[in-house]
């Protein structure tokens, strides 16, 4: 047992005094588990627990392999998973492979996404000696829990999921699959298969670490060990503090929508990109993402780059208009992200080494999936 499943297994029994209700659930058990705020920032973690006990943790997080990350990724999650793996963290980066079919077809050119995201994570400081990086499809264990955590969710509550309910709305698919509808309970495999209790995401993704929770909540219920205690953690989310980036047509940023500068893009595509960005006809730069989504968005780009406050930029850019402005972005852009280019295009050459990462990543993750499997198995009676 690590010391990061000793201490939950601690919190887990330790808490078992507590109880809140649960009405929702398939048999509306009663909780034993303690309503601890579900939601942590990463700036009351590395103040109290991460610095104090990095050891204590366990954090997985993980991407769809859909096509190259972008600078949104970048600020908005990457850097966040390096300064924990540095701090001394355990993370599991997870490539959800299996989650790219929830809303199309065909897993278009997914070893190709999968082994460009794997050069992402390591461009962007991400050490396979440090971090274990794998793609779910390889570790089947994993994708066995599904079914046990399936029959602990009702399907009223499937489909009250807001995050899933929007993916169907924006999906170009003519009819649900069933893979969507469930995936929230898949990704809670992906995050309990390794007893993590971190888990580092933006807001969107905030429903479906509550399914994660109910599901290590009723699943501990249901099934304790002989000697009471719990088998999973209950995880928790570690929202990034960094604001949300737009994209350069002022919506969400995306790499399907054109509007994203990739990670690995070169330097004149980066300028080509930045200066074709929607900003406003008033020639005096200011700070002021409510009114001027546009300017503003360039603005906190060119901050987060050279780490200072946008409302210096804006100040130092002033009357300078736009054009200005996205000089200093592209600038800043290139400047930051030059020695990330470089360490990622030597990466590049080495198809071999990324998969070779995936591989010792797969045997790591399956070990411990057969782990906890093999508990599960134990606790429920053999299933
Ligand atoms: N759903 C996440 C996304 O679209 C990716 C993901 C899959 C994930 N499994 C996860 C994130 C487990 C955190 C934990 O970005």
């Amino acid at each position: 047992m690590t010391a990061a499943e000793r201490a939950a297994t601690t919190r887990t029994t330790a808490a078992r005094t507590t109880t809140d209700r649960d009405t929702a659930g398939p048999s509306a058990v009663r909780s034993v588990e303690p309503s601890a705020a579900p939601v942590l920032t990463a700036a009351d973690l590395t103040a109290a627990d991460l610095i104090a006990d990095p050891g204590a943790h366990r954090v997985l997080t993980g991407d769809r392999p859909t096509g190259p990350l972008h600078l949104g990724h970048y600020f908005g999650t990457l850097q966040n998973r390096v300064r924990l793996q540095d701090q001394g963290v355990e993370m599991f980066v997870l490539v959800a492979d299996y989650q790219v079919i929830t809303d199309r077809d065909l897993a278009d050119r997914l070893a190709e996404h999968t082994e460009n995201l794997v050069l992402d994570y390591l461009a962007a400081g991400l050490d396979p000696e440090r971090a274990t990086i794998f793609a779910h499809s390889a570790v089947p264990a994993l994708n066995q829990l599904l079914l046990p955590f399936l029959s602990l969710v009702s399907v009223a509550e499937l489909s009250r999921n807001p995050t899933v309910k929007d993916e169907i709305a924006h999906s170009s698919q003519a009819a649900v699959n069933g893979l969507m509808f469930t995936y929230p309970v898949h990704q809670a495999a992906d995050i309990l298969f390794c007893k993590a209790d971190l888990v580092p995401v933006g807001q969107d993704q905030l429903p479906h670490l509550e399914v994660a929770r109910t599901v290590a909540r009723r699943f501990n219920e249901r099934y304790p060990h002989a000697d009471g205690s719990a088998v999973f953690p209950r995880p928790r989310a570690l929202l990034s503090e960094a604001p949300m980036l737009l994209g350069t047509d002022g919506g969400k940023m995306s790499k399907s929508r054109g509007n994203a500068v990739a990670l690995g893009a070169d330097e004149d595509e980066t300028a080509r990109i930045i200066r074709g960005a929607r900003t406003d006809a008033d020639r005096r730069i200011t700070y002021d993402p409510t009114g001027r989504p546009g300017v503003s968005g360039l603005v906190l780009l060119a901050a987060l780059c050279q780490d200072r406050a946008p409302e210096t930029i804006a100040e130092e850019i002033g009357d300078g208009g736009a054009a200005v402005l996205k000089r200093t972005v592209i600038e800043s852009v290139n400047e930051y992200f030059r020695p990330l280019r470089v360490r990622r295009a030597e990466l590049a050459t080495d198809r071999g080494h990324l998969r070779q990462v995936l591989r010792a990543g797969a045997e790591r993750a399956n070990a411990i999936a057969d782990a906890t499997l093999a508990e599960v198995r134990e606790v429920m009676g053999a299933i």
